[in-house]
């Protein structure tokens, strides 16, 4: 679906969000607050406007996605940056290889995001950052209800305007409901491993930047990631 999406994807990205885009991604560049020479993956980085800003900051920011449409759009506009091919499920990096990871409007797509979780937390440095952008619930009642009229109906009548592919972009406005809420992912990203776990909702809650930290002394390798993994699994099939 990203491949099909990718050659318009960041002007519909821009209409959609009634401009907002630009905002959001500067507030994810001050909380991931990376220093010069740090190295800083971008995870579902798409089309790399995620990691430009980074890359614009003197940060050695690595671009990975698994949709290689969007990463060829991504190089041809910014050559500078490197871009990756790699499953956010099992990541083709090394253990503690980053200083921070972040990921933009990507999480929700993924398909097993606490495998996502995992594996960020296994190749992010102990003491390292996690800065997550996602779509969350309002939390105002009326300013959900008019968000929620916004998405299930004039998104998807805006997308067949300016999309070539607006089925996409019903399937955003439903990934975006079935989504959870802004504590249900901290449970999530806590769960996960991270530690220091907090969020800041941004459009009164329209989208939610979480924060955590990688604990000093986690042991992430991939097997004992799988060996956790695997205790994880006999004891729900032993519930
Ligand atoms: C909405 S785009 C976000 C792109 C970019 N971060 C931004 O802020 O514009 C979501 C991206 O997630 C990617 N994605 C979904 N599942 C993935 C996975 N398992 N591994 C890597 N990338 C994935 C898609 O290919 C797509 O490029």
């Amino acid at each position: 679906m990203f491949d099909g999406v990718a050659p318009k994807y960041d002007v519909v990205n821009d209409v959609l969000s009634l401009g907002q885009t630009h905002r959001w991604r500067r507030i994810v560049v001050d909380a991931v607050d990376a220093k010069q020479g740090q190295r800083v993956l971008d995870l579902a980085a798409g089309t790399g406007t995620s990691s430009e800003p980074f890359a614009d900051a003197g940060v050695n920011v690595v671009a990975c996605d698994f949709s290689l449409g969007m990463l060829r759009v991504g190089k041809r506009r910014r050559p500078d940056i490197d871009f990756i091919a790699g499953d956010a499920t099992n990541l083709p990096f090394a253990d503690n290889s980053f200083d921070a990871c972040t990921i933009s409007f990507g999480l929700r797509n993924v398909d097993r995001p606490t495998r996502a979780l995992e594996e960020m937390l296994r190749v992010t440095k102990p003491g390292g950052r996690l800065v997550i952008a996602e779509f969350s619930q309002p939390t105002v009642a009326l300013w959900r209800n008019l968000y929620t009229e916004y998405l299930m109906r004039a998104l998807p009548a805006i997308a067949t305007k300016v999309s070539s592919n607006p089925e996409a972009y019903v399937y955003l406005a439903e990934s975006i409901r079935a989504w959870p809420n802004q504590d249900e992912l901290a449970a999530w990203i806590t769960q996960s491993g991270w530690e220091s776990v907090r969020y800041r909702n941004l459009n009164g809650g329209i989208v939610a930047v979480h924060r955590a930290t990688k604990p000093e002394g986690a042991i992430t390798s991939t097997a004992a990631g799988s060996q956790t993994r695997q205790r994880r699994r006999s004891s729900r099939a032993a519930n």
